[in-house]
């Protein structure tokens, strides 16, 4: 067995009924509570051990937060409740080093968890994580490169992570782009481009993600694990001049159902949550490419004057008359995460705009 194998299995031995501890891999250790096989690791191993040397595969540090494995610091105080939901669980988020992402990965530090930024722009992902990291003063986040889009970047990818903390117990695949235009002259180009990134991207992670999810449950049979795909409200509703983008959000919600059917003998719940605009991320709102000035420039909104009377006409077509952010998708992702009787769904986030029969 390998490093890449024990940890996942350690992290699922170490589970007390909510949470594994987070799992460091190092060199074999000078001293350890434990020294064994791979093949006793499962008996010999016990609740609370900090240090396990395995035979022929390396050392391993364990601890309730990243923090209390890898410096040796005290575990945490244990949260308890809905605010327990993901704390100290371990969470990667594709796509979160800007908009929606970044949404998503400052609401799941405030509710403790350990946030993996995996995004193209590694910079931007790797410099979140800093300033995350200074800002709760203990490591809360890491930034790692991935192109979702490219098989050898996803796994190197879930490797690091599994190397770095023992395994994954949250996977939100947010990567995602939108190339507006109609069925009439988008290029193949442009519509192989969006489809990779969106639906490609998604059955990529997910091929290499469940497998250290499935290990972690393997030891005890009841430590539950979610990969979440965000998706659109253009997964509930065709859109118009915008099909390639809708079709790449309902063909994953086709992945989302099929994948929860099969990785549910693993403990690993699989759903789609479906939001509305957000307004406030550079997709719309970026000054020079966003779609407030383009709209505004196209004249697409008779009698709009402003940016602001675009945003005013759309926010005006959601009964709960604003657009959608991280804050209310890390809403339905403490859900899913939270509720071990649902799997397969896609969960609307649009306040309203579009109600499901
Ligand atoms: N913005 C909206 O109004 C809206 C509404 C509903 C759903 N969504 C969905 O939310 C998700 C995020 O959208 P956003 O508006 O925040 O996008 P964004 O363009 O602001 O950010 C996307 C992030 O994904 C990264 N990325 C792009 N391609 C990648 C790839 N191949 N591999 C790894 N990272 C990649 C980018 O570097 C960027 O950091 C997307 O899936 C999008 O479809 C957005």
């Amino acid at each position: 067995m390998k490093t890449l194998e024990i940890a996942p299995l350690l992290r699922g031995l170490s589970f007390d009924g909510e949470k594994g501890d987070i799992v460091v891999s190092k060199e074999m250790l000078a001293e350890a509570e434990l020294t064994c096989s791979a093949d006793d690791l499962s008996s010999k191993f016990k609740a609370g051990m900090r240090s396990v040397n395995v035979d022929g595969v390396g050392g391993f540090l364990l601890g309730e937060d990243y923090d209390a494995a890898a410096k040796g610091t005290a575990n945490p105080e244990k949260v308890a409740g809905r605010a327990g939901v993901v704390n100290n669980k371990v969470c990667v988020v594709t796509g979160g080093a800007q908009g929606f992402g970044e949404g998503i990965v400052r609401a799941l530090i405030k509710d403790g968890a350990l946030v993996f930024i995996a995004d193209m722009n590694v910079d931007g992902a790797k410099a979140l994580a800093q300033q995350l990291n200074e800002q709760e003063g203990r490591t809360v986040a890491f930034g790692v490169s991935v192109n979702v889009t490219d098989e050898i970047s996803v796994e190197a990818m879930v490797n690091e992570i599994v190397q770095l903390v023992g395994g994954i117990d949250v996977f939100v695949s947010n990567a995602g782009v939108l190339k507006a235009g109609s069925v009439k002259d988008m290029t193949l180009k442009d519509f192989e481009f969006v489809t990779d990134v969106n639906y490609v991207g998604f059955f990529l992670c997910t091929k290499h993600v469940a497998p250290v999810m499935e290990l972690m449950n393997k030891p005890q049979g009841n430590y539950f694990t979610d990969i979440i795909s965000i998706t659109s409200k253009s997964a509930l509703e065709g859109s118009s001049k915008n099909g390639a983008y809708a079709g790449s959000k309902f063909g994953s919600v086709g992945l989302v159902q099929s994948y929860a059917k099969e990785l549910v003998v693993d403990n690993t719940k699989v759903n789609a949550i479906c939001p509305g605009n957000f307004y406030d991320g550079p997709l719309w709102s970026d000054p020079e490419r966003g779609l407030f000035v383009q709209y505004l420039n196209a004249g697409k909104v008779p009698g709009a004057k402003t940016v602001a009377d675009i945003r005013r006409f759309y926010e005006a077509q959601t009964p709960m008359n604003r657009g959608c952010n991280g804050e209310d998708v890390t809403k339905a992702i403490l859900y899913s995460v939270e509720q071990t009787y649902e799997t397969g769904q896609a969960i609307p986030v649009t306040g309203g705009q579009v109600m499901l029969n």
